[in-house]
């Protein structure tokens, strides 16, 4: 296998087996527009030969941000703004992927201002945030605003949407016992803490259609004792690809504080073997050699990084110049 070879994943042609992960710049404008500053980090990423580019977490809704200089996608308005980035992207060969997010407590610029839902009313841990439980006609608007996004997106041109289900996000809580205490249908049980994250899958595939990439970010930990176990993550997986989730990006929230290589390797392996949609590797992943050894020894095929594009935009060269 050579990784340096163009591919498909998940319906979206690559030039080679390497993802730029989604990296927040912190550069839009303050209502969510790209600016001419991030059309040149996705210009850069494209012309230095990404594979596919995910774009930063834009936010699918108008009343909660993650940090004040955020891209949005909750207007039709922001369409031909975006029209421009994916037609520079395009343009040098390169494809595309807009991340969309529903922040909730795991992170609020304005939290004075802020609508703050979440599966409970629980403190969130890490930011303090305590948001409202969502009932259920608060997640019927939001998987209306996640299908909505995503038809924003598919127009602007993008190659395809990643959900975000992963860092603590609103997805994510609901699929962690520990943010997730409810006792309803969308609590307790791994189904039933799934259903939610189901329901949103649903409402962008059949907002966009079968053939349109949808990807989505998930966690194989939620960093907690008592939280999502790895079998969670494993069966949370099989059933979207089973409903035709096109790619998944295996992440977490529990990272080695001294560098271990690529630290969910195990997971990504595991869930590869178990689903045919392809799995992306991504958290730690840094050397070509390594690459390929797990390319030869599992079924993971494709390397997500984010750091390393921070760093050097150019990092496709150098994995080149090492091989
Ligand atoms: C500055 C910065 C911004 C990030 N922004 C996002 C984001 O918008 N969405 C997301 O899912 N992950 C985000 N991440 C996490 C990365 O996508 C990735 O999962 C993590 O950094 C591990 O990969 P790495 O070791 O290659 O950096 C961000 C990471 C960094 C360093």
């Amino acid at each position: 296998m050579d990784l340096f070879e163009s591919t498909m994943i998940g319906g979206v042609s690559a030039r080679n087996h390497f993802i730029r992960s989604a990296t927040a710049e912190g550069k839009a404008t303050e209502d969510g527009f790209p600016t001419e500053t991030i059309r040149q980090v996705y210009l850069n990423l494209a012309r230095n030969e990404v594979g596919v580019i995910i774009t930063s977490l834009a936010s699918v809704a108008d009343y909660e941000k993650s940090s004040g200089y955020q891209l949005m996608m909750d207007r039709d308005g922001l369409i031909p703004a975006y029209q421009e980035i994916t037609e520079t992207v395009h343009a040098e060969g390169g494809s595309i992927v807009m991340q969309l997010v529903h922040g909730s407590s795991s992170a609020q610029a304005f939290p004075e201002q802020a609508k703050i839902l979440g599966p409970s009313s629980i403190r969130n841990p890490i930011s303090g945030l305590v948001p409202r439980q969502m009932d259920v006609d608060d997640m019927a608007e939001v998987a209306g605003l996640f299908a909505r996004a995503a038809v924003r997106a598919k127009r602007a041109g993008f190659d395809g949407v990643q959900i975000h289900g992963a860092h603590s996000c609103l997805l994510s809580q609901f699929l962690s016992p520990v943010f997730n205490q409810r006792t309803d249908a969308f609590g307790g049980s791994r189904e039933n803490r799934f259903r939610f994250v189901r329901e949103v899958y649903d409402a962008v595939r059949g907002a966009v259609g079968p053939a349109y990439p949808v990807w989505m970010k998930l966690d194989c930990t939620d960093g907690f004792e008592n939280g999502l176990s790895t079998e969670d993550f494993l069966w949370n997986g099989e059933q979207l690809a089973m409903r035709g989730l096109d790619a998944i990006e295996v992440s977490g929230m529990r990272q080695p504080r001294v560098y271990k290589g690529a630290y969910y390797r195990e997971a990504a392996e595991r869930l590869a073997e178990r689903i045919n949609a392809p799995v992306i590797l991504t958290g730690g992943v840094r050397s070509v050699e390594d690459m390929q050894v797990i390319c030869a020894e599992s079924r993971v095929q494709f390397f997500g990084m984010s750091r390393p594009f921070l760093a050097h935009p150019d990092y496709i060269t150098r994995l080149k110049d090492k091989r």
